[in-house]
């Protein structure tokens, strides 16, 4: 991400000779054996810096290379870091305002989730320096283009993250001049808040900019007590029924809203990002679980009450995989036989050959993956 981002070097090694010498695992495969940095077709981004807002969270910025094609308001990208030898991926909300193409910088926020496998190595191990595999930026929980008249954006937790990008891109183009905008962000006390001190400054200098605060454990401490209730709607935007609604946080949160916003036959106008699975469709049976057979790498998981992703992963396969919930699609593999259960719907599907995510679907039966 030095040398690269030279023109005259990076059309040299983008060029087709160069492509063809390194034919089968192309340039960036050579390139990361000098420096994991460089890389002139896969987005790489140098850590560099880290701020710990709150014990249990990062707030990293990273410079990121010449492949990165930009970014808008509430997009996320799929973040690759290696943990005890193994490269592991997981989707993070890009917090900064919109990028275009080329070498800039970018930051998001990680929750430690405890006992989870990649966020307590963002928040306590990465460093300045080190080098993070991105994605492009993904998503279309996104600001809408066009000026709406009233935007209510509801975080709890670390779901703040892309609504924090929403709100910094509404105060930098000046979009607050047609639009009213309330943002009400949830956390258990005042000091697990993110961006906190930003989020009260920008609401105090930007007029159409409202800022809410809700504390869930700690009564008095801000403005909206406890847990999300449907009063809360009322109290915190007193417009939202003439709103477009964008809600991010924890699944007890997203339903919670989406019931008082369905009660008041407001559906249509949410937009929700969920950050962590739910998985309904589980068998409970164990004599319902399933064999997947993994075709090109030989090898077998049998009694699977699992996602066929986790299968694979338990027998030592490394599949492509990013949000691990049914959303980027990077998991897709071909199902050559067999039927799966989607584990979100609940759906059996047929036993013809189809393209399936891998991380939302486990085995009915007997199963040949293409993997
Ligand atoms: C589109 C999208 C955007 C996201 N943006 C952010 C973000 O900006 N900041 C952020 O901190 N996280 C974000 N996440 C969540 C993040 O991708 C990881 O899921 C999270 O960091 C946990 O990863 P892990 O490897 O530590 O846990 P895993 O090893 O994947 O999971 C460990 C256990 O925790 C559960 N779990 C997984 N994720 C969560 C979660 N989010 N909350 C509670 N339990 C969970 C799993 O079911 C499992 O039981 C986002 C997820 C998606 C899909
Ligand atoms: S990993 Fe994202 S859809 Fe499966």
């Amino acid at each position: 991400m030095t040398i690269i981002d030279r023109p005259l070097v990076h059309r040299l090694l983008t060029s087709p000779l160069v492509g063809t010498l390194t034919a089968p695992h192309g340039v960036d495969r050579y390139l990361e054996l000098v420096d994991p940095g460089m890389a002139v077709h896969d987005v790489r981004g140098r850590v560099l810096h880290i701020e710990r807002q709150t014990p249990t969270t990062a707030t990293i910025t990273v410079g990121v290379n010449r492949a990165w094609s930009g970014h808008r308001a509430g997009q996320f990208v799929r973040v690759g870091a290696t943990v005890d030898g193994v490269t592991h991926t997981r989707c993070y909300s890009i917090e900064s305002t919109p990028t275009g193409p080329g070498p800039t910088t970018i930051a998001f926020s990680v929750g430690e989730v405890p006992g989870g496998t990649l966020s307590p190595h963002l928040v306590h191990e990465l460093r300045p320096g080190d080098v993070l595999r991105l994605s492009p930026a993904e998503g279309d929980f996104v600001l809408p283009d066009e000026a709406t008249p009233n935007l209510v954006l509801l975080g709890a937790g670390t779901g703040i993250t892309p609504l924090i990008a929403m709100v910094r891109t509404l105060c930098a183009t000046g979009r607050l001049a047609r639009t009213d905008a309330t943002l009400v962000a949830y956390a258990a006390t005042p000091e697990d808040q993110l961006h906190r001190n930003e989020l009260i400054h920008l609401a105090a200098e930007t007029p159409g900019l409202r800022v809410v605060f809700g504390c869930t454990e700690q009564a008095g401490a801000g403005d909206l007590d406890g847990l999300f209730t449907p009063d809360h709607l009322g109290t915190a935007a007193p417009q939202w029924r003439d709103a477009e609604l964008f809600v991010c946080g924890g699944r007890p949160f997203m339903s919670a809203v989406s019931a008082a916003v369905e009660a008041e036959g407001r559906l249509d106008h949410l937009h929700t990002e969920a950050f962590a699975p739910a998985f309904i469709a589980f068998p409970t049976d164990p004599a319902d679980n399933g064999t997947v057979e993994f075709h090109s790498s030989r090898r077998r998981a049998t009694d699977v009450a699992t996602s066929i992703l986790e299968a694979a992963e338990a027998q030592g396969l490394q599949p492509a995989h990013g949000c691990r919930m049914g959303i980027c699609h990077t998991c897709t593999r071909t199902k050559l036989a067999g039927c799966v259960r989607n584990l979100v719907t609940g759906e059996v599907s047929g036993p013809e050959a189809a393209e399936i995510q891998i991380c939302v679907n486990a085995p009915v039966g007997d199963v040949v993956i293409d993997l």
